[in-house]
């Protein structure tokens, strides 16, 4: 079967013999497998490849076997643990599955015993997959549990069940047109076609004949006839992204085919109705645009009967290291390799950065990463420097002025080597008041040695 391949399992034994009858039982079934007999060894397996399932030995001698069931569950929730021991006491037993182990075998082992756990944990691996796959399709591919995603998922699916035009705020790379996508396929109208447009790549000359179709003939060059994005999206949807960028004349004739639902075809004097579903994008400020007179205010009335907002990735700061992982997972697949771990400092920085290309940005530097780093460990070093300077001068919405101010004064003092009369020259405040501020902020004053 497929999950043979696709699970991984890691054996931790410091007794020989234990270890050939494992391995040579997964070897037999088709599992593959790691070996080892230390936690030390364990451990980095853990940390630089995937495992599905951990079958260990409870005494190992580097490390108690309890801390080492912990340190799993600690650090590997999804991991599948089987433990293996020579020393049958129940106490024991209890002790290991209450720290997380799955199930618990007494050696010496027999083959069938062991293979009848290893297809239990096989078939619960198996389970695990599909619901996280259906809830993966429940959330139609939109990665990440924030408050701001889950409210935009809630709001997919009142989108959904109406039949109401839609309009999609957010800045660039926010996964604008995801959400469209996913508010159609969620929609009745899924069978029908999806049709996405750019306002911005319409010639002026030809917008009606894009929007509408032609005859044949219907003007110079008009040589056939043609369908025009309403009637492609007959019954389905029509996605105008970049709403924002629509020209005046563009917006008169939107206007009339929302209020008319009907439209003419170029060359033709024939009106057809039309049954399309609207869904706008902008990463501009409409309202704004309304006010200026940018925008006509009752097409603006008209496409936003639905008001779906997608945060920004840096208002949802939980989802990044999730959205990470989902496009480490994807990109690897193709690269058919083990994933890459990132050091803490590598994920201190992708979580502190402010992504203004939102999730477009973090899937591409990610893509990136997996190419041009072919280490399995992925370090601060790695990141494009100005991702390390944000991360070295970070503003965190949430600290106060003094923080901020004590912060300060550090790095000038440590850019002056400590000089006080170059520091509060640089700083703008005369030498007494450097002093009272580092004495204020318990900054070690080095020059009069405190
Ligand atoms: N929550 C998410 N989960 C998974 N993938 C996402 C998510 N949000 C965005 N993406 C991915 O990020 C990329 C950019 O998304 P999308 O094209 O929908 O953004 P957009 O808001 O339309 O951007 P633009 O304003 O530049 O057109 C796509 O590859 C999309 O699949
Ligand atoms: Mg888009």
């Amino acid at each position: 079967m497929k999950i043979h391949k696709t699970m991984r399992v890691l054996v931790v034994d410091n007794c020989r013999e234990s270890l050939n009858l494992i391995t040579s039982t997964l070897e037999a079934s088709g599992f593959q497998f790691t070996a080892v007999t230390s936690v030390a060894e364990a451990i980095r397996v853990l940390e630089f490849t995937r495992v599905d399932l951990v079958i260990s030995e409870t005494m190992v001698h580097d490390m108690k076997g309890l801390d080492f069931i912990r340190y799993m569950r600690d650090n590997f929730s999804d991991l599948e643990i089987l433990t293996t021991t020579f020393n049958p006491c129940i106490d024991d037993a209890i002790r290991v599955i209450k720290e997380g182990a799955n199930d618990y075998l007494i050696k010496p082992l027999n083959v069938d015993q062991l293979l009848s756990a290893v297809m239990r944990m096989k078939s619960k691996l198996i389970r695990r997959r599909q619901i996280q796959e259906e809830t993966s399709r429940k959330s139609y591919g939109i990665i990440g549990e924030s408050a701001g995603i889950t409210g935009v998922i809630d709001n997919i699916e009142k989108a959904a069940s109406y039949n109401a035009n839609v309009l999609i705020r957010g800045e660039s790379g926010t996964g604008k047109e995801l959400v469209a996508r996913a508010i159609h396929y969620a929609s009745e109208r899924a069978a029908s076609p999806f049709v996405p447009v750019n306002c911005t790549a319409i010639p002026e000359s030809l917008l009606e004949s894009e929007l509408f179709g032609h005859v044949r003939g219907a003007f110079t060059g008009a040589r056939d006839g043609r369908a025009g994005f309403f009637q492609i999206a007959e019954g389905g949807t029509l996605f105008l992204d970049e709403i924002g960028d629509a020209s005046p004349a563009m917006q008169g004739k939107l206007l009339r085919v929302i209020e008319n639902k009907e439209i003419q075809i170029v060359g033709s004097s024939r009106v057809q109705k039309i049954n399309t579903r609207i869904i706008t994008a902008t990463n501009k400020d409409l309202i704004f645009m309304v006010q200026k007179g940018l925008f006509r205010e009752d097409l603006y009335y008209r496409l936003v009967v639905i008001d779906i907002v997608v945060p920004p990735l840096r208002e949802r700061k939980e989802d990044i290291l999730t959205l990470a992982h989902h496009f480490m997972n994807k990109f690897i697949k193709e690269l058919r390799r083990d994933p890459p771990r990132f050091t803490d400092g590598a994920l201190e920085a992708l979580k502190n950065y402010r992504w203004p290309g939102n999730v477009r940005e973090l899937e591409n530097l990610i893509q990136r990463l997996l190419v041009i780093v072919g280490r399995p460990v992925i370090d601060v070093a790695d990141l494009p420097s100005y991702m390390r300077f944000q991360m070295e001068h970070r503003v965190d919405p949430m600290r106060t002025l003094a923080d901020m101010e004590a912060e300060h004064i550090r790095s000038v003092l440590q850019l002056t080597g400590g000089n006080k009369t170059r520091a509060a020259n640089i700083l703008g405040i005369d030498r007494k008041t450097l002093r009272e501020k580092l004495k204020k902020y318990c900054i070690p004053d080095k020059e009069s040695g405190n």
